[in-house]
């Protein structure tokens, strides 16, 4: 660097980094959009059995855990100042009517009665759907082909109530369907889990960037798509109207998912509700990202925060980011 260019800030060159210091103080206190720690919620693919660490090739540094590794994890994120993690199950069996939702056996029943032993003040928030659970891969209870919405509520409230049981703080319904909140609710009330949360994911696009996250739990769906059940990119005003039944059927917070490509969606849902609003930032903005940085193709750092800081800009509250972890050490770094 030229001296001449750099003007007065380096003439005593041991002022330098006390201005600078000084500098990154000011502009961190009168940023408009604060990121912190405590914005972030980590998600976690749970798995049964003891010392499993599977890696997920499309989600690099993103494991497939069994409980062991989840309260490791679990550590990590309490440390961090994380506040919630988000899980997600790989079951072992799958049928029909996705029957391993429910079981109290399995993985992801016993990572939250695990992790709430452990760690009680970590959240621990579920990931409430029937794709991963499915031989189908669809989210909800398939009739003739189609999937039927009334008997997919029934399986999604044992779900819940098996997560609530187990000890979940908040369900995040993410199927879609018509009514789930409210049965999901009425149903959570009735046997005295009044306490537990709902994050709904209210608003869900049926999107290309959920494909990582289908290859890490075997969840593409056999035939057919998700088009009948999850949001067409080019609507914003359905958004509003999905949010707002949600709100009306008794969420405690609603989500937008995915994040980077709906960011007005965000901004749009943020207006016209006055929940908690979460962002998704998913699966596949996640490998994109991590593809073009090991190619040393873009700042992964830098690009990271940009992104992070546009959906809070956006109007989000929350973030569910694989990047959690990074960005928290980041944060705390600063
Ligand atoms: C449904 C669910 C999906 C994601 C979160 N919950 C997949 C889908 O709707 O197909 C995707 C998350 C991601 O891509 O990171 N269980």
């Amino acid at each position: 660097m030229n001296i001449k260019q750099t003007g007065h800030l380096i003439k005593t060159p041991k002022f330098r980094p006390r201005r600078l210091r000084a500098t990154e103080a000011i502009r961190s206190m009168v940023r408009e959009t604060k990121l912190l720690p405590s914005d972030l919620i980590y998600p976690i693919f749970a798995v049964n059995g003891t010392g499993r660490k599977e890696p997920i090739e499309p989600l690099p540094g993103i494991n497939r855990l069994s409980v062991d590794y989840i309260l490791e994890k679990a550590g990590e994120v309490r440390a961090l100042g994380i506040p919630a993690l988000l899980l997600f199950g790989i079951p072992a069996y799958k049928d029909a009517r996705g029957s391993a939702a429910s079981d109290p056996e399995e993985a992801v029943q016993r990572a939250i009665s695990a992790i709430k032993e452990r760690f009680p003040e970590i959240l621990v928030i579920t990931d409430l759907c029937l794709c991963e659970y499915t031989d189908h891969g669809h989210c909800g209870v398939v009739e003739d082909g189609r999937v039927d919405n009334d008997k997919t509520l029934e399986v999604l409230l044992e779900a819940a109530l098996s997560h609530a049981r187990a000890g979940a703080d908040i369900v995040a319904p993410s199927d879609m369907m018509d009514g789930r909140v409210a049965a999901i609710r009425a149903g959570l009330d009735q046997e005295g889990f009044c306490e537990t949360a709902i994050l709904s994911y209210a608003v869900k696009y049926a999107s290309a960037f959920y494909g990582p996250f289908r290859e890490a739990v075997g969840s593409a769906p056999r035939h057919g798509c998700r088009r009948s059940y999850q949001m067409d990119p080019g609507n914003v005003r359905e958004a509003l109207k999905e949010a707002a039944l949600d709100v009306e059927e008794g969420a405690d917070m609603i989500m937008v998912k995915p994040a980077l490509s709906y960011l007005d969606v965000i901004r749009a849902v943020r207006e016209e509700v006055n929940l908690p609003l979460a962002a998704y930032n998913v699966s596949g903005e996640y490998a994109m990202v991590k593809a073009a940085a090991e190619n040393g193709w873009i700042d992964e750092q830098k690009v990271i925060m940009e992104q992070l800081f546009s959906m809070k800009r956006a109007g989000a509250d929350l973030i569910i980011t694989y990047h959690a972890l990074d960005v928290a050490r980041w944060l705390n770094d600063f």
